[in-house]
């Protein structure tokens, strides 16, 4: 796995923000996958700059999210969807129909990861990837646990990834859904790029033991390890365990 230490967390965001812009530009019909949470909020920044300024053209671009909540619907202000609407979708010419997501107010949630799959695969799959991870080593919602799923699916949420996300709740955890809809190991795994991005010295811990533990399903993203294109980009504090001095 390749690692990259940048000097800072904005650094990093501006060579990510580079990188999907050269990306879109050598192929206008980019598929996308795209995270939330707090690690790409700069990443999205530097997007919208870069649109703004005349220099990224979306309108061909397709994205896939890697997760929603289970039970919030689209409009629901702490779901997902609308954390990328206010981020990045109003703020860039994606087209409409080909944003893609998740709907955790679907009454099926089989059904809906089902769909999800379909229209990725019709999709082609995904050409790039942008991944977070948690402190608890999942990507997208795909938890630690005695086994793995290869398809999108409904998780149950651990208590750390709740807590991470309680921000979206008004800081309360108690009001974060016990289950998410996600993305599964194959459409992560068969990306044909991955960039993950960790900044933050809670995020080290799960960044040395996706790239030097055992591949193990406690730690989802250690299965990257298994990937041939996947660049982990971090700030000196996620990647204070690379360097074998500390
Ligand atoms: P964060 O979440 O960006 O909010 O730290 C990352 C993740 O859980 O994948």
């Amino acid at each position: 796995m390749n690692v990259r230490v940048f000097a800072s967390e904005q650094e990093a965001a501006a060579a990510c923000a580079a990188l999907v812009a050269a990306a879109v530009r050598e192929k206008p019909s980019l598929v996308l996958g795209l995270p939330t949470g707090r690690t790409p909020l700069n990443v999205y920044r530097e997007l919208v700059a870069l649109h703004r300024h005349g220099q990224l053209d979306f309108s061909k671009v397709t994205t896939f999210n890697l997760d929603e909540f289970l039970g919030l619907g689209p409009d629901d202000p702490s779901s997902f969807r609308a954390y990328m609407e206010r981020h990045f979708f109003q703020h860039v010419n994606l087209a409409p129909e080909r944003i893609h997501f998740l709907d955790g107010s679907a009454e099926r949630a089989e059904r809906e990861c089902a769909r999800y799959d379909v229209q990725l695969a019709a999709a082609g799959g995904l050409d790039l990837v942008l991944l977070g991870i948690g402190p608890n080593g999942h990507m997208a919602f795909v938890e630690p646990g005695e086994s793995l799923q290869a398809g999108s699916h409904r998780a149950r949420l651990s208590r750390e990834s709740r807590q991470a996300v309680a921000s979206l709740f008004g800081d309360d955890v108690w009001k974060v859904p016990l289950a998410a809809l996600t993305l599964g190991m194959s459409a992560l795994l068969q990306a044909r790029r991955v960039i993950l991005l960790a900044f933050g010295v809670s995020k080290a811990a799960a960044v040395t033991a996706m790239v030097r533990g055992p591949i193990t399903t406690l730690c989802p993203a250690s299965f990257l390890q298994l990937h041939g294109n996947v660049e982990v980009w971090v700030d000196a504090e996620a990647g204070r365990g690379m360097d074998g001095s500390r």
